[in-house]
């Protein structure tokens, strides 16, 4: 299958909108938390912004899809963004359910240049999606909340590797028919965006780590969580996690690949310089893949695995 061909289109589009999994976040098996469980979510300091970048995701993608002529094209941008704002209204759910401290912001001007938008979007979504599988293992593991709300999460995460999967193929399919230049710079043109995202989290790790300056409450809370934190040992996970996820999808599709491939030159070196005990093999069993909530329906990834 050549990429920029209508084939591969077709194939990029038809497998984002046949894995599409249809729920109402009100309706879900939200779980009544023990006092200790609902402590530890209630402290995790980043729902607002979760909240936030939610929102901020439906808004770009359907401004975008609103610029794409190409009716399959338009169809599956649409039904991301559709994705995108049941992902927010679910945090919105959890926020009332549980009485999360997580105001509204109002949101930013998306300015003129929704396709440059909407690209540092995309590249900003597999830059915290693969971090996010470390992240989501490791309290999977910890058992840092409940299986039942763990499990409304997971379904959330299949649906951000399907969005960063259509993405790395839309670019790909994009760039391919721009011609022979856009194609033979397309690696630096991901790099260009890969930095800017970077970027982007630097900072925004910067303004957090401010706004919690002198509020310790949730350093105790959370460090449960990240008990034994070790670099190394979450790199392998956000690796491990992104092998295992990009699995399901059908072999003839791109997956992201800069960030597993800097990922693992990483791991190579790490492992060469620490001199520390090799990292315990993982015993735990992970949700499944296909992001299924409980009581629903296999769809056809699920029946295809
Ligand atoms: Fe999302
Ligand atoms: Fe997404």
């Amino acid at each position: 299958m050549r990429i920029g061909s209508q084939e591969h289109r077709d194939a990029f589009c038809t497998h984002f909108t046949q894995t599409y999994i249809e729920y109402d976040p009100k309706t879900l098996p939200w779980p009544v938390l023990e006092p200790a469980d609902l402590k530890r979510l209630q402290a995790v300091p980043f729902w607002e912004e979760v909240f936030y970048t939610e929102r901020r995701a439906g808004a770009i993608v359907a401004a975008f899809t609103e610029t794409v002529g190409d009716p399959v094209l338009k169809a599956a941008l649409a039904m991301q963004g559709e994705e995108e704002t049941r992902h927010a209204n679910l945090i919105r759910v959890m926020i009332d359910k549980y009485n999360l401290d997580a105001p509204e912001r109002p949101m930013e001007d998306l300015g003129p240049d929704i396709e440059t938008r909407f690209k540092d979007f995309g590249f900003g979504e597999c830059l915290d999606s693969f971090l996010g599988f470390g992240l989501f293992k490791i309290a999977w593991q910890a058992e840092f909340l409940p299986r039942e709300l763990m499990q409304i999460f997971a379904t959330l995460m299949y649906e951000e590797t399907r969005h960063i999967v259509f993405f790395i193929n839309w670019m790909a399919y994009t760039e391919a028919r721009r011609g022979w230049l856009a194609r033979t710079v397309s690696p630096l043109t991901s790099l260009h965006y890969y930095l800017r995202a970077v970027h982007r989290m630097m900072g925004l790790a910067r303004r957090g780590k401010q706004m919690n300056d002198g509020q310790n409450f949730a350093a105790t809370q959370v460090s449960v969580f990240l008990d034994g934190f070790n670099f190394r040992r979450f790199l392998e996970d956000c690796y491990a996690e992104n092998s295992r996820r990009m699995s399901v999808f059908e072999p003839e599709l791109l997956r992201p690949s800069f960030l597993p491939q800097l990922a693992s030159v990483a791991l190579k070196a790490l492992r060469l310089w620490s001199v520390r005990a090799e990292v315990e093999p993982n015993t735990v069993v992970l949700p499944p893949l296909h992001g299924a909530l409980p009581g629903e329906k296999p769809h056809l990834a699920q029946v295809n695995q």
